[in-house]
């Protein structure tokens, strides 16, 4: 899975259908400068690289991408499926000189059986919405025998008929709007488009509400002007296919990941499993096309509201009418096939060194349809040439001072359920010995460099694009010139969910998610979707795998550098900053969340929070500037020291009673937005209770968060 956004339309490509000219001058004119302005940043160009830094990035072979690509996106892999494609993995990784093996766990997923959805009008005529996408010409893929329907992972059994209302984006304010403007919800469909929170968050939101069955559509107001501009869709041109359909978990992912019969521990067989898990939906729901979402809005026009909210208008020819309208209804009927099977995460391990530090780079190998060229495979087959640069050091004898871990997780689309069963089985050993964990989902679906990650990755992550050759400049050249005008945070996004660096986080373990994204004028991504394909990318968007290339020299450089510079490469001052931005956040909800300013900041007193912020960003900088200097690098037992600080730094923020309602969330650094699911919310504990208007709570929250911070600064003081 992964969030999806678009970077704005500023920093556009002009280029026309498929037409691709990266990553040169179009990086620089886009925002109206020259060339020679980014060139004028003083970093050397070729990049200068030690042996080892040029053995991992010379041994990536485009073509051997492309094969693998290939591979991955021509079979049924939908998670616990395709047993042979873990082991085929395994093979290649074992081959390349990363001793790999499968590492299996018995999950519920469930599968697609039957699906239908028919409109009935009030003059008696119906319509029946098509819940697979047209198979186009060149797309083998998209014919192929087997290709899987439009469902929604984890959904209820359930047939209904009834009227149904559209609800904008199926946010929580979305209903207490819809409630607001009077508009009877109970006992109704929803119909909700993509876009906003999770969708497993939208349908828990309609039961919550009384409704008995939801359909989320695709939104082409979403997507960026491609239409507008009179581009053909897919396979023609840039434009999304309007028969494509987003498929995809309704796992209520906010309140736990991974299995949902196993909250908190590794399904192994004869494991204690609940009968009636809370993040399943009780309602049965569906995805459908914009095609087929047409003639269900415009049956609504003219009757209900139009809510004044952002996002509630989309780009179909229709009003967006709440509705209902009387005698106009839908009948929905999904039927899945429970299963409790086994899924197989493939394990690749290079010991260090030093036992006791250990550094993971993961990424999900199942898919919803056969394809997944973007979403998650691009990863998949990069992977295997990162497994390759690192057998080539290997070879040369060299062994790395950190263990490193490769995953290739199984049953991520479900609820991260591979990755989050794979950190509880190993809970104990990564307490001890986890530094960070690594993760590409989308690894490429567009030529610019997007990640998110905790505070303390970010240094490291420029450092290392520094030394990544892309096209005729390096990879930071490209990002500094998209995130130049974020100098808070130099361009890196907050984790929260939807992939699997979920559990790792909960567990104390900072993570960093990182791929190529497109533009809002590049070629649609048609997200788990038929059309997410091999013929999509070898077409649209990467032809001869040089995106995918840069991608893999990158996190193979930042994974090299983890696991063997002698230092733990943390930014604690990018740590420390980000730590304060959190503390802000709170301070400033302080004034507006709660009537009468003054009471609350007298209530919930955040005077010692701030201290212990400040505190911690000035021993940061002493701990920053102390470990930098050549005396103290020289001496091997300081740094050893140093690196045992260091590991446990993000460490003191868990809470093992975990946030407020939601027990598997213990890091009180942040959190998925529990409104939310993809985005993140830092300090979510006294964040989430001054929403709620409870200041006592949020008072201990803040001295949770207090201690926290001054444990972590009593770690990093160096005497
Ligand atoms: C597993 O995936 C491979 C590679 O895409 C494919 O050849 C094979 O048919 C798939 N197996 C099953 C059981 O679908
Ligand atoms: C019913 O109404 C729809 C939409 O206005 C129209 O397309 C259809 O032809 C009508 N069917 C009958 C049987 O009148
Ligand atoms: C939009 O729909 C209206 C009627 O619902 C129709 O008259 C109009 O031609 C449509 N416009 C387009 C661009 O299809
Ligand atoms: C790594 O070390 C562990 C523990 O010492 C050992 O059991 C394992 O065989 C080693 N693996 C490799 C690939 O060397
Ligand atoms: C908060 O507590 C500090 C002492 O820790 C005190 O000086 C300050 O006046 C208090 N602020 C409010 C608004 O009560
Ligand atoms: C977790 O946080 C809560 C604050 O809401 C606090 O009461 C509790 O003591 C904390 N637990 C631990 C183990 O620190
Ligand atoms: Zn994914």
């Amino acid at each position: 899975m992964k969030e999806l956004f678009l970077l704005i339309a500023a920093i556009a490509v002009p280029t026309s259908a498929c037409e691709r000219d990266l990553p040169d001058a179009h990086w620089a004119k886009a925002v109206g400068r020259e060339l020679q302005d980014i060139q004028a940043r003083a970093e050397p160009f070729p990049p200068v690289w030690s042996k080892n830094e040029e053995i991992l990035h010379t041994s990536f072979d485009k073509a051997e991408i492309d094969t693998w690509a290939s591979y991955y996106t021509h079979g049924d892999h939908i998670a616990g499926r395709n047993k042979s494609m873990a082991e085929e993995t395994a093979k290649k990784w074992n081959a390349n000189g990363i001793s790999s093996s499968l590492v299996e766990y018995e999950v519920y997923l469930n599968y697609p059986e039957s699906q239908s959805l028919v409109l009935n009008l009030a003059n008696g005529s119906k319509h029946e919405a098509q819940l697979i996408e047209d198979v186009v010409a060149g797309d083998e893929t998209t014919g192929a025998a087997g290709s899987i329907p439009a469902f929604h992972g984890y959904s209820k059994s359930g047939e209904v008929t009834a009227e149904y209302v559209y609800l904008g984006r199926g946010h929580k304010d979305d209903f207490n709007a819809a409630k607001a403007a009077g508009i009877s919800v109970e006992g109704k469909i929803a119909v909700i488009k993509y876009g906003g929170p999770f969708r497993g968050t939208k349908v828990k939101n309609a039961e919550a509400n009384g409704m008995v069955g939801v359909v989320i559509f695709t939104d082409p107001g979403d997507d960026g002007p491609q239409e507008a501009k009179g581009q053909a869709p897919y396979p023609d041109g840039p434009a999304r296919h309007p028969s494509s359909i987003q498929r995809g978990s309704v796992a209520d992912i906010a309140h736990y990941t991974g299995d949902p019969t196993t909250p908190g521990r590794a399904s192994k067989p004869g494991v204690e499993r609940e009968t009636n898990p809370s993040v399943l939906p009780g309602i049965p729901s569906l995805p459908i096309s914009q095609r087929d979402a047409l003639p269900i809005l415009q049956a609504l026009d003219g009757h209900g509201s139009v809510l004044k909210r952002d996002g509630w208008r989309g780009g179909l020819n229709t009003t967006y009418s709440s509705g209902p309208a009387p005698g106009v209804a839908l009948s929905l009927s999904n039927k899945m096939t429970d299963a409790t099977t086994p899924i197989w995460n493939v394990i690749g391990i290079i010991n260090g060194t030093n036992a006791d530090e250990t550094i993971i780079v993961g990424n999900h190998r199942d898919a919803w349809i056969i394809g997944g060229a973007a979403d998650p495979n691009s990863g998949t087959a990069m992977f295997i040439e990162i497994t390759k640069a690192f057998g080539e050091l290997l070879k040369t004898g060299w062994k790395p001072k950190r263990n490193i871990v490769f995953a290739s997780w199984d049953a991520e689309e479900y609820a991260l359920v591979g990755s989050t069963e794979w950190v509880e089985d190993f809970a104990p050993w990564l307490a001890d010995t986890a530094i960070s964990y690594l993760n590409v989902d989308i690894a490429v679906n567009g030529g610019y460099p997007g990640a998110s990650c905790t505070p303390e990755l970010r240094g490291i992550a420029q450092s290392v694009m520094k030394k990544v050759i892309y096209g005729q400049r390096t990879l930071y050249d490209a990002w500094y010139d998209l995130y130049r005008f974020r100098p808070t945070d130099n361009g890196f996004g907050l984790l929260g969910s939807g992939s699997d660096y979920t559990a790792f986080l909960q567990y104390g373990i900072g993570a960093l998610d990182f791929g190529m994204g497109p533009s809002s004028t590049d070629p649609v991504y048609m997200y788990h979707s038929n059309y997410d394909s091999y013929h999509w990318m070898k077409t649209m968007v990467d032809p001869d795998f040089s995106i995918h290339t840069t991608a893999g020299q990158f996190l193979a450089l930042l994974t090299y550098h983890l696991a063997d510079d002698a230092l733990i490469p943390y930014d604690t001052v990018a740590l420390g900053k980000g730590l304060m931005d959190s503390v802000t956040q709170v301070t400033s909800l302080t004034i507006n969340c709660c009537g009468d300013a003054s009471r609350t900041q007298k209530a919930v007193n955040l005077t010692q929070l701030v201290d212990a912020a400040h505190n911690f960003q000035s021993v940061a900088q002493n701990f920053a500037t102390i470990t930098s200097a050549r005396d103290f690098q020289a001496d091997d037992t300081k740094v050893q020291d140093a690196n045992k600080r260091l590991k446990q730094v993000l460490r003191q923020f868990l809470n093992q009673t975990g946030l407020d309602g939601r027990p598997f969330y213990r890091n009180g650094m942040q959190a998925p937005n529990r409104d939310d699911g993809y985005k993140a919310q830092t300090f979510p504990g006294p964040v989430e209770a001054l929403q709620d208007k409870d200041l006592p709570r949020a008072k201990e929250w803040d001295l949770f968060l207090t201690d926290a911070l001054n444990k972590a600064s009593a770690l990093l003081t160096l005497t």
